[in-house]
């Protein structure tokens, strides 16, 4: 049959889905059926019930030092976008607005710096560090509501080890939302680049950001992120020449809210890094946490800069991802030549993940797939991953 189906009944639209049989499926180790990754009214559901009320990393602590230190940044969805500027105000909060001038819409802040106040650079509106409109040019013309009623919109913000966390809307504590990561953080031995402790005084802390995007959902990249299982065939000559990714060398986890993995690098990557003599406990390790957020640790972030990413949907078919990387005191020198080599095995890994993700797409919007299986082991990850999509998204199906 031509659709996609679940059992005999095909499938058109989400309207179409049933939560048991959904249940059933996801139970019977299947894949969440291909129309999650299509339909656009299973899109909107995840803004709804994922995207708006979820905590995004977006920066760090030691980026936010002085009165008036600023970043801008987004956070979007399916159907949405909303630019926002986080800053540490005159008291040293940490606060976040959403950038649209109370005017006529446009930003009021833009990369990352630090002021004294926000200017919109369109009519000249003044904003104050709290967010409060100061001055308007020829206000006394008339026409406007008092000032107070015209601050910038401020958004809840919170920080963990550093790391700075904005919501659209507050549905559950930042803590609850980090779930077991701080925990697991701390068995792997991670090294917590931006929490006080490690915050060097007299060091800059410069954000470098570099956007991405592909075509898939995404739901699709995520999964090819969590698994390994294709790293052999898919990776033969980047991610694989690399890093150990056999099964016996390379873990791959769950908990509460995520996925972590870890390995070690090839035995000759490791010796041209001279890791034996470092004492490195482990050399690669990857977090995912529910719903966008990514951190690396190990060797790759201490050669590196601390860095961290941050995936969402820009549409059905396309995600776009924000990977903000500093450089840290502790940092360790490598050796340029390894460094070159290493990040071009990154380079190739990262188009490899892409360019499959699309195919992949492809695949699930053909209309003659329905769903796939997954491996008990090697797939456990996915299995999670589709127990938390489902878990988000069934309250919707079951009313
Ligand atoms: S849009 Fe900001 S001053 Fe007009
Ligand atoms: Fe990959």
């Amino acid at each position: 049959m031509i659709g996609y189906t679940l059992g005999s009944r095909r499938l058109t639209s989400m309207s179409d889905l049933d939560a048991d049989e959904v249940d059933g499926i996801l139970a019977d180790g299947a894949t969440l059926p291909a129309l999650f990754y299509t339909d656009p009214g299973i899109a909107e559901l995840e803004d709804d019930l994922i995207f708006r009320r979820a905590w995004q990393i977006v920066g760090v602590e030691p980026e936010l030092r002085r009165p008036g230190d600023y970043f801008t940044t987004e956070i979007g969805g399916y159907g949405f976008t909303v630019p926002i500027v986080v800053l540490r105000d005159r008291e040293m909060r940490l606060r976040a607005f959403v950038n649209i001038c109370r005017h006529r819409a446009n930003v009021v802040a833009r990369g990352y710096g630090n002021r004294r106040t926000f200017q919109c650079d369109y009519h000249g509106w003044v904003y104050g560090l709290d967010g409060c409109l100061r001055a308007v040019p020829r206000s006394d013309e008339g026409g406007l509501p008092p000032f107070e009623e015209l601050g910038l919109f401020p958004l809840p913000v919170d920080s963990w080890k550093g790391y700075v966390f904005v919501t659209l809307e507050e549905a559950e504590p930042l803590a609850t939302a980090l779930g077991e990561l701080p925990r697991i953080l701390e068995e792997q031995g991670f090294e917590f680049p931006f929490a006080a402790e490690n915050v060097e005084e007299g060091f800059t802390y410069e954000r470098e950001v570099r956007l991405d995007g592909g075509p898939s959902n995404w739901k699709t990249m995520h999964e090819n992120n969590i698994e390994c299982y294709h790293c052999p065939v898919l990776h033969k000559r980047s991610f694989s020449s690399m890093y150990k990714v056999d099964p016996a060398h390379y873990t791959h986890r769950e908990f509460d809210r995520g996925i972590y993995h870890t390995t070690d690098y090839q035995d000759s990557v490791a010796e041209e890094l001279g890791l034996k003599e470092r004492g490195v406990r482990k050399e690669y390790q990857f977090y995912f946490l529910w719903p966008s957020m990514y951190l690396s640790g190990g060797v790759a972030e201490l050669a590196y800069g601390g860095t961290f990413s941050r995936l969402w949907p820009d549409g059905v078919n396309a995600w776009r991802s924000e990977t903000v990387r500093y450089r840290t005191p502790l940092d360790v020198e490598v050796n340029p030549e390894v460094a070159g080599r290493i990040s071009e095995w990154w380079r190739l890994t990262l188009e490899e993940d892409r360019d499959a993700a699309g195919r992949v797409q492809k695949g699930l919007g053909s209309g003659l797939y329905s769903w796939g299986y997954t491996l008990a082991e090697s797939e456990r990850n996915m299995r999670h991953f589709y127990g938390l999509v489902w878990k988000a998204l069934a309250p919707a199906f079951r009313t």
